[in-house]
């Protein structure tokens, strides 16, 4: 099988909150593959420092910022093949804590974000012939987390979407899949493995006894924004070090 199967040569691709660890590591890897990349973020200075081909700035918790930042992106790029909806926010606290303006705040980046930027982007692809947008949901999509209750929603909802967009879109040549992360190590996560102790309990509990650095992440991504994943659509693949593979529960590991 050949290894072009999964070059991006060509591509115009689209990546927001891609100043963040991931976002970043995206931007350097769909680089490599061969992808002209427009990195978003929240400043063009936080843009600017994922080293893409381009940069844009603005806040996605704008719908009119999400029209916006496609218009900008379609005229300075030439057009655009691949959407990566990446930028995210979390604000962790228990459920007696979270405020109207918390929820609100997460929902908009998290979720409003990712279908407003979508569906700027649908005329652009649908006239080029097709496309595809690659979602940055999370494994929290999938389980219930302490402090994390309206975060975890919103990735629920994104898987969610990821599937209507597909089937919605896909008259149009357009595919829609979408990541769920586990931890990364970043300082998104550091309140879960920033103490000995805490790490530990990860090293204890993940069947790879270890948490997933950033770069771990990018093959899936550039995976499905290629053509290797051509018949793919509307699905969600979990990147968990074999996490959902079921827990150690006869003890074997120890055996
Ligand atoms: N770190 C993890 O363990 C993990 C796991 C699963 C999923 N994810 C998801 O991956 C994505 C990236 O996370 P990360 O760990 O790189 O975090 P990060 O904080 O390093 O990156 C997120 C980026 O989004 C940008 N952003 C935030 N609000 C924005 C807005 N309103 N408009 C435009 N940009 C905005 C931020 O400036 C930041 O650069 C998020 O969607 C997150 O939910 C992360």
């Amino acid at each position: 099988m050949s290894t072009d199967l999964f070059s991006l040569a060509g591509k115009n691709v689209l990546i927001t909150g891609a100043g963040g660890v991931i976002g970043g590591e995206l931007t350097r890897g769909m680089t490599a593959a061969g992808a002209i990349v427009g990195a978003q973020d929240l400043t063009i200075e936080r843009a600017q420092a994922a080293d893409g081909a381009f940069a844009f700035g603005g806040d996605l918790s704008d719908v009119e910022a999400c029209r916006a930042l496609v218009a900008e992106a379609d005229a300075a790029m030439g057009g655009i093949d691949v959407l990566v909806n990446c930028a995210g926010i979390n604000r962790r606290k228990p459920i007696d804590d979270v405020t109207a303006e918390d929820f609100d705040a997460i929902v908009s980046v998290n979720m409003r974000a990712v279908f407003f930027t979508s569906q700027a982007v649908h005329p652009i692809m649908t006239a080029r012939g097709g496309g595809t947008i690659v979602n940055i949901s999370s494994m929290s999509a999938r389980f219930g987390y302490n402090t994390i209750s309206v975060y975890a929603a919103t990735k629920a909802a994104v898987t969610s979407m990821t599937r209507s967009f597909a089937r919605e879109w896909v008259k149009d040549g357009i595919r829609v899949n979408c990541i769920e992360p586990s931890v990364v190590k970043t300082e998104f996560t550091k309140p879960l493995w920033g103490e000995p102790h805490r790490e530990r309990w990860f090293a204890d509990n993940m069947p790879m006894g270890r948490l997933m650095d950033p770069p771990e992440l990018v093959g899936a991504v550039i995976f499905l924004a290629s053509g290797a994943s051509s018949y793919i659509t509307g699905q969600s693949i979990t990147i968990d070090g074999g996490l959902l593979a079921g827990a150690d529960w006869d003890g074997y590991a120890d055996s």
